[in-house]
């Protein structure tokens, strides 16, 4: 059987197959029945997202691909993701059970931000916060980044968090990792069942209460950011997260709405 995350008990792995580059295996088991959840881990591979795009037919609802380390690896906006070993480095699917909306699907990566920064607090709290659109941020710095990738109504959520690997000199002023020893099986493992239980309350009408709950860790908030769109800047004092999802900035005492845009903060702002 599959079964809704809610409420598994994650009591062990069961290795189905083991070879030099790739481990596939079962997770799981729901009160007394096991449930059936795909978890392949490769050691090297170009990307996971590509993977799982792929060979989305082969997946099914919360499987995961995960890999040591991506030779390329691939963020938004089409730059690359530097994927050395120690990170935790995955990709999961969505398979709704409807086709979703436009509107609904812009939400997806909300969703995928608040539901990481759960699971790292779970596992040991810390100075957690989300920045607009979908970043973790860790002590004021990313420590992960989301790419969601849709396939016709299926959704392959990429994500990537720095947990052991170091930090290169030339980004440790914006870029910072756990370095910690986690077992990443379990972070990602964490990360899928946190994102299981936000998608259902985003399901049941709950958007709104995400909404707030993004707000309360919202990074940008009352800093002074510039939004670059294109050729284009805008300078403003970053506000809330509106409730669909735009980020309000106020700019010469008027609150406008953005939908897209990169951001840069401030450095005193930091
Ligand atoms: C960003 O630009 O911030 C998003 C980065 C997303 C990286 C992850 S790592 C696992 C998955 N595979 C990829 O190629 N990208 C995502």
């Amino acid at each position: 059987m599959r079964a809704s995350f809610s409420s598994i008990f994650v009591i062990k792995y069961v290795i189905i197959t083991k070879s030099k580059h790739l481990t596939i295996i079962v997770v799981g088991k729901y009160k007394t029945r096991r449930i059936y959840m795909k978890f392949l881990k490769f050691n090297e591979i170009d990307s996971t997202n590509n993977y799982m795009k792929e060979n989305v037919s082969s997946f099914e609802n919360h499987d995961i691909v995960s890999a040591k380390v991506q030779t390329a690896g691939r963020g938004r906006r089409g730059n690359s993701w530097l994927s050395p070993e120690g990170m935790a480095l995955f990709s999961f699917l969505l398979r709704p059970e409807r086709s979703l909306s436009m509107v609904e699907a812009t939400k997806l990566p909300f969703i995928a931000g608040i539901s990481t920064l759960n699971a790292l607090k779970k596992i040991k709290d810390g100075a957690y916060s989300f920045k607009w659109t979908n970043d973790v941020f860790f002590n004021s710095k990313k420590l992960c980044g989301i790419l969601i990738e849709r396939v016709k109504d299926d959704f392959v959520v990429g994500i990537g968090i720095n947990v052991a690997n170091k930090i290169p000199e030339d980004i440790k002023n914006i870029a910072i990792s756990l370095e910690s020893d986690y077992d990443i099986d379990k972070l990602i493992l964490k990360v899928v069942e946190e994102f299981s239980l936000y998608y259902e309350k985003f399901m049941s009408g709950k958007w709104l209460e995400i909404v707030e709950e993004i707000n309360r860790n919202n990074f940008l908030k009352d800093k002074k950011i510039r939004v670059h769109i294109g050729e284009q800047i805008f300078e403003g004092i970053a506000k809330n997260i509106a409730e669909d999802g735009r980020l309000e900035i106020e700019m010469n005492s008027e609150i406008k709405l953005f939908s897209v845009g990169e951001i840069t903060i401030e450095k005193d702002y930091y």
